[in-house]
């Protein structure tokens, strides 16, 4: 197959680190992006003549379209899109200050969406690439003291699902990529506490928080396994939109469905008939 290249944002650890040394690995080209660009230095050497670094803050639109524009004056073009920085915030929603839910939204939706949309015309000029987005399972079913960051990746991919079809037409390839609890620097580094303590939350959001940083080191998912399988998507001609991985998200996303089934059909001899 011919080499690709590939877009990857939050290089510096964890999953995009992983991403992008196995996408080298394969033999293809990466520009690797990250706040500090310092944190690449290792991974640009691995491979200098395949990667190359910029600094890029997520929520930094500006910043972002200007590295788009740099990446494709290098390399032409761009096959393959990971949206993949993000961050965590455990806390019950009141605990949340009203700068850290405007922080985690522009970092885990709105900062992903500007940076597809910078990618986007010249994929659709070449009509073909692909767009995978780090998505987590808490998007599709969440738990307590994940209000925020849950919805900021479910909005995320409500967003993609529409997006997906715009785009499919134009030779554009979507993927949403589901990790359940996967052993990065995730906990120990990228998820803040709330702003505030209120005990009422204790049991709920508080326990959830003090369960996470319990497992800390020792989640089930392997990066570089979720890594490779990104690698092995972006090969295929007709990647699923979604996929979840892991275990403890497959039983998750499952157990999702069959409730949401059985809602659904519990209320639906007094739903259904609300329509003229
Ligand atoms: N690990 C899990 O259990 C898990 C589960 C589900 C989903 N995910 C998702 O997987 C993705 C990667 O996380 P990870 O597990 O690999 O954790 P990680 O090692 O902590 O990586 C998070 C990455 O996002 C970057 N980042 C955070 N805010 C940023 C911003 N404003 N601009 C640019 N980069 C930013 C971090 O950069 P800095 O080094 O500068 O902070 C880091 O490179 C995230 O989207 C996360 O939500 C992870």
């Amino acid at each position: 197959m011919t080499p690709q290249v590939w877009f990857i944002t939050g290089c510096s650890s964890g999953l995009g680190r992983a991403v992008a040394q196995a996408a080298l690995a394969a033999g293809d080209t990466v520009v690797a992006t990250a706040r500090d660009p310092r944190t690449l230095d290792a991974l640009v050497a691995s491979a200098p003549d395949r990667c190359r670094p910029y600094a890029l803050d997520i929520t930094n639109t500006q910043q972002m379209r200007d590295v788009v524009q740099r990446a494709l004056g290098v390399h032409g073009h761009i096959d393959v899109l990971v949206s993949n920085a993000g961050a965590g915030l455990i806390a019950a929603l009141e605990e949340c200050s009203d700068e850290q839910i405007a922080r985690n939204i522009a970092t885990n939706l709105t900062g992903p969406l500007q940076l597809i949309r910078a990618v986007l015309p010249a994929m659709r000029a070449r009509r073909s690439g692909h767009v995978i987005v780090i998505s987590a399972i808490a998007a599709l079913s969440n738990h307590e003291g994940f209000s925020v960051y849950g919805g900021a990746k479910a909005g995320l991919e409500a967003a993609m699902e529409a997006v997906a079809v715009e785009v499919k037409p134009l030779g554009i390839r979507t993927t949403l990529v589901l990790p359940g609890p996967t052993r990065t620097d995730f906990i120990s580094k990228s998820l803040e506490a709330g702003a505030m303590t209120i005990p009422d939350y204790a049991p709920t959001s508080g326990k959830f928080g003090t369960f996470l940083r319990s497992i800390s080191g020792k989640q089930t998912g392997s990066a570089e396994k979720v890594a490779s399988l990104i690698v092995e998507l972006s090969r295929e001609a007709t990647p699923p939109l979604r996929i979840v991985t892991g275990k403890y998200a497959t039983q998750r996303a499952k157990a999702k469905l069959r409730t949401l089934t059985a809602e659904i059909e519990a209320w639906e001899s007094r739903a259904m008939p609300t329509d003229f």
